[in-house]
């Protein structure tokens, strides 16, 4: 079995970021600028700002992090972001969710240029990525992605199925895969047979935040399954997927935590140098 070091493959994509930073400098004198909103003192997001900050300045982006207590008025928020709109030393927007409830999160994420959405959440980037065209990509299924492809470059024809169905993962998730040919099923809480579906499946996706349902009776011998799920159990941060047991059948599997996380904030950062090109081109 293949234990997807998604640690490692992270560690080596910010290296050729910081790389690629280097000679954007060189070309255009200017860095790339990733500016983080956060609203709210909720422990697990700052945890999260606090590890993209890092790695952004590890990389050489300029970034900066807007922080605002969770009774801010969303005219104060979305004024901020038309800001930053206009910066144009400001090449990603990245606003943290959860949201209070009092701001409403469709606002937010329209408000943001497509241009500088470096979560690829606006309409208009989920729409390019559903058309095929170019777009920003929601940064846990673009590192979900580059996971699969480094383990099987060729995904013609596979059977893919995702478990869930969010617009931040599964559905974003399904149209790579479909992009890259595999004939993909999307299932979620009302899907008659989950293992049935699990069992065709050449590459799993779990993203549903149900710890360690995916079991080793529902994985082909062979498969590549990659565990978005974070969940907080008696017995410490487990996964979707029964990790000891499914490692025994699947040719490839990511771990929780070490897998998605670093690539999530990996291909932030990726994102962010896009946004950058793009905005030069
Ligand atoms: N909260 C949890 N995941 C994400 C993400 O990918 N982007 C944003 N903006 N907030 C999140």
């Amino acid at each position: 079995m293949i234990l997807i070091d998604g640690k490692k493959i992270a560690a080596e994509l910010r290296e050729e970021l910081r790389k690629e930073v280097v000679e954007l400098k060189v070309k255009h004198n200017k860095i790339p600028g990733l500016t983080v909103v956060l609203i709210g003192d909720m422990a697990p997001s700052q945890i999260y700002v606090r590890m993209k900050e890092k790695a952004a300045n590890e990389v050489g982006l300029k970034s900066e992090v807007i922080r605002y207590p969770g009774t801010v008025e969303e005219k104060t928020v979305l004024d901020k972001i038309d800001e930053l709109n206009k910066d144009e030393s400001i090449s990603g927007i990245l606003v943290q969710l959860p949201l209070p409830k009092h701001i409403d999160k469709q606002k937010v994420i329209e408000t943001i240029l497509p241009g500088k959405d470096v979560d690829g959440f606006h309409p208009m980037n989920v729409g390019n990525l559903s058309s095929g065209y170019e777009s920003s990509v929601p940064c846990t299924p673009l590192g979900c992605y580059l996971m699969i492809k480094k383990i099987e470059p060729n995904l013609s024809g596979k059977k893919a199925v995702m478990i869930g169905r969010s617009n931040l993962n599964g559905k974003p998730m399904a149209q790579l895969l479909l992009k890259e040919n595999c004939t993909v099923t999307i299932t979620h809480s009302k899907t008659k047979d989950l293992k049935a579906e699990c069992l065709e499946a050449d590459i799993i996706v779990a993203a549903v935040g149900i710890p360690e349902l995916v079991k080793a009776d529902w994985v082909k011998k062979d498969a590549i399954v990659i565990d978005v799920g974070i969940n907080k159990t008696e017995k410490g941060i487990v996964g979707d997927v029964a990790f000891d047991e499914v490692s025994k059948v699947a040719r490839a599997l990511t771990p929780v935590p070490g897998g998605v996380g670093p690539m999530t904030i990996a291909c932030l950062l990726k994102n962010t140098i896009e946004c950058f090109k793009r905005s030069k081109n």
